[in-house]
């Protein structure tokens, strides 16, 4: 990389990460953490994500889109992704940084006010959502109202900082799979894979 191109990639990290820190200040319970989830993380929640089903992928929480661009790596194209985004701050970064991008400033439990069509299919869901900070009865429905909207087999895939699953086992029709361990993230963070049925 040459050294205008990395000086404008660490300034944009920078501001980013500066961005990301304000959200946290603002909304510290929404936001959940102080920095942005990192590349290798973001790369791992991408890796379920089948880009050739043809579906949508459905990516809540996107902050400041680490995540979102891993999925666009992953190659899904970018009028292909829907991101939902709680923070209005967020949402205006997100569209200006990744035109194409569905994103939608909305509520991740209460999407079928959130998305523009009823009834849409997606191939997987990545979920930064801070769950931990939601009771366990809305994270159990959130997860239930989620894998409504994905075919039988395929994943939720949700990150989070406890070291247990977010949403519980045995409260409803879902699995519960631990998908990894990622050090290298501030702090270091579990995956947790949900759905309905055999893996697809
Ligand atoms: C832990 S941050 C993760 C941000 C980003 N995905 C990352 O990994 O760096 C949680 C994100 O979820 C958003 N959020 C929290 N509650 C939400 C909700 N109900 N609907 C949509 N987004 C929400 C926050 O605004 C924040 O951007």
């Amino acid at each position: 990389m040459r050294s205008g191109s990395l000086k404008k990639t660490i300034g944009q990290k920078f501001d980013e990460e500066l961005k990301f820190f304000r959200g946290w200040i603002d909304k510290p319970r929404a936001v959940g953490s102080i920095v942005p989830t990192s590349t290798v993380t973001a790369r791992r929640m991408a890796s379920v994500i089948n880009p050739d089903s043809g579906l949508p992928v459905l990516e809540l929480g996107p902050g400041t889109g680490v995540i979102t661009r891993a999925i666009l790596a992953r190659g899904v194209k970018p009028e292909n992704l829907w991101s939902v985004e709680y923070s209005a701050d967020f949402v205006e970064h997100l569209k200006e940084k990744l035109p194409g991008v569905n994103v939608i400033q909305g509520d991740a439990f209460n999407l079928d006010d959130t998305l523009p069509q009823k009834g849409m299919v997606f191939d997987s869901v990545i979920s930064g959502v801070p769950l931990l900070n939601f009771p366990v009865e809305q994270r159990v429905r959130y997860v239930e109202d989620l894998l409504d909207r994905l075919p039988p087999g395929r994943p939720i895939v949700q990150l989070t900082y406890g070291p247990l699953s977010p949403v519980p086992p045995r409260r409803g029709n879902y699995t519960v799979e631990h998908f990894d361990f990622v050090v290298r993230n501030i702090p270091p963070t579990q995956l947790w894979i949900y759905r309905r049925g055999a893996r697809a």
